[in-house]
């Protein structure tokens, strides 16, 4: 018998936490608790009549490919029908600069084991996205947060924390940002700031990574150019996905990057998994190939749309003083800011007694701050379950302040 299993372990597999997130989800599993926690689409927008047609036809006609290993860049179909659906914006890509992954959470995965030693620099919003901060700690990275405003990452702090960094002739690996309703704080980041941090990495010499899951879904307002389109340098690495585009489960996704970051972003995919499932490759690809994406994201709008809608009528409604909340024009979460001496870590046993559910705001900052605010969901929950989960937290709220 082995008497210490955990002095087996590697220092970077003791680095490896849980997610905060999948924690607390296992709290909301009970039907009586509204959860705003978890990110999941409504499973009311999943194409799945759509999905079972594609599927018969493929096992029908490409059975013996569809269930055989593939490449490990993906499905030639699915990178070419991915890099026309990202000529929208930029015509210079190429199905060459597609590596397609199981979730865009891969993609992270790939591009850490790329790109990063123990103690290399990474350069992330504060707050920003969980499954990336899991991703850089797992490979040991240092974070370096910068804060945002209604408009994004501060540019001003950026620079300054890079002019700091020269001095100590530290150079980052990448600035991670999440530009389009951000997860978790619904922020989208203004065109003179995509533009001006174009100009500092470029100044400075730093790759960015642009994670944008939830561009398409934007219930408001005009689009705000893509980073990478903006980019005339090769610069920024994109991760895209459809998971809530389409649906989580199919777990296809893509990274984007420059040609010359390609063949080795391929061979770290290699030794992780050799290739992505060909078979839910080839029904995306059969997806996109009959055009029904841009249909399917007008439905998806219109549901989410009307569900944001709801829940800041509700905010509005029933939340009292002292406690502010951000007003996304897309995506799937809101930022709860609580006065400063509410700790939502410490609230949250007690919301789970009263029968909802958010996600604890320090889980986001590389820091540990935060610790008055908290992220919310609305896609998953029903229009009334919102209205009621709302008025729940509103009711802890207004006893706790
Ligand atoms: C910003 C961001 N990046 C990446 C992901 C991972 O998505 P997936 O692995 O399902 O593609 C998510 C999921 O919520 C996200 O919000």
């Amino acid at each position: 018998m082995i008497n210490n299993p955990a002095a087996f372990y590697s220092k970077a597999a003791l680095n490896i936490k849980r997610s905060e997130i999948r924690e607390l989800l296992k709290f909301t599993r009970q039907p009586s608790i509204i959860s705003f926690a978890g990110g999941y689409p409504d499973p009311k927008t999943f194409p799945i009549k759509d999905l079972e047609d594609i599927s018969c036809q493929i096992l029908r006609e490409k059975g013996a490919t569809a269930l055989q290993y593939g490449p490990t860049e993906g499905e030639e179909s699915l990178r070419e029908e991915i890099a026309k659906w990202m000529y929208r914006e930029k015509s210079s890509i190429r199905p060459d600069n597609i590596l397609i992954t199981a979730g865009s959470q891969q993609g992270l995965d790939i591009i850490s084991k790329t790109f990063l030693d123990p103690n290399d620099i990474v350069i992330l919003e504060l707050p920003s996205y969980i499954g990336g901060l899991q991703a850089f700690n797992a490979y040991r990275a240092k974070m370096v947060g910068v804060p945002h405003d209604d408009e994004g990452m501060r540019i001003d702090l950026l620079e300054r924390i890079l002019a700091e960094l020269e001095k100590e002739i530290q150079k980052p690996k990448f600035i991670y940002v999440v530009p389009d309703f951000q997860n978790p704080s619904g922020i989208t980041m203004s065109l003179e700031r995509r533009q001006r941090l174009l100009e500092v990495a470029y100044r400075y010499e730093i790759p960015i990574l642009e994670d944008s899951p939830y561009r398409d879904l934007r219930y408001a307002g005009d689009s705000v150019p893509a980073i990478y389109s903006l980019d005339t340098q090769n610069h920024v690495i994109v991760l895209g996905t459809f998971s809530k585009l389409l649906c989580p489960g199919l777990r296809i996704a893509w990274t984007m990057a420059p040609t010359e970051w390609m063949e080795r972003l391929v061979a770290a995919k290699q030794g992780m998994d050799l290739c992505s499932p060909t078979y839910t490759q080839l029904i995306v690809a059969e997806y996109l190939k009959r055009g029904l994406l841009p249909k399917q994201i007008e439905k998806i709008r219109h549901i989410y749309g009307e569900k944001l809608k709801v829940m800041l009528e509700a905010l509005e409604k029933y939340m009292p003083q002292g406690v502010s909340w951000s007003h996304p024009k897309g995506g799937l979460f809101l930022w709860i800011e609580l006065p400063k001496q509410v700790n939502t870590t410490n609230l949250f046993p007690k919301a789970i007694k009263n029968k909802v559910a958010y996600v604890i705001g320090s889980a986001f900052h590389c820091d540990g701050k935060g610790t008055n605010t908290m992220r919310v969901n609305f896609s998953y929950p029903s229009e009334p379950q919102i209205v009621e989960g709302i008025r729940r937290l509103a009711k802890m709220l207004k006893e706790h302040i």
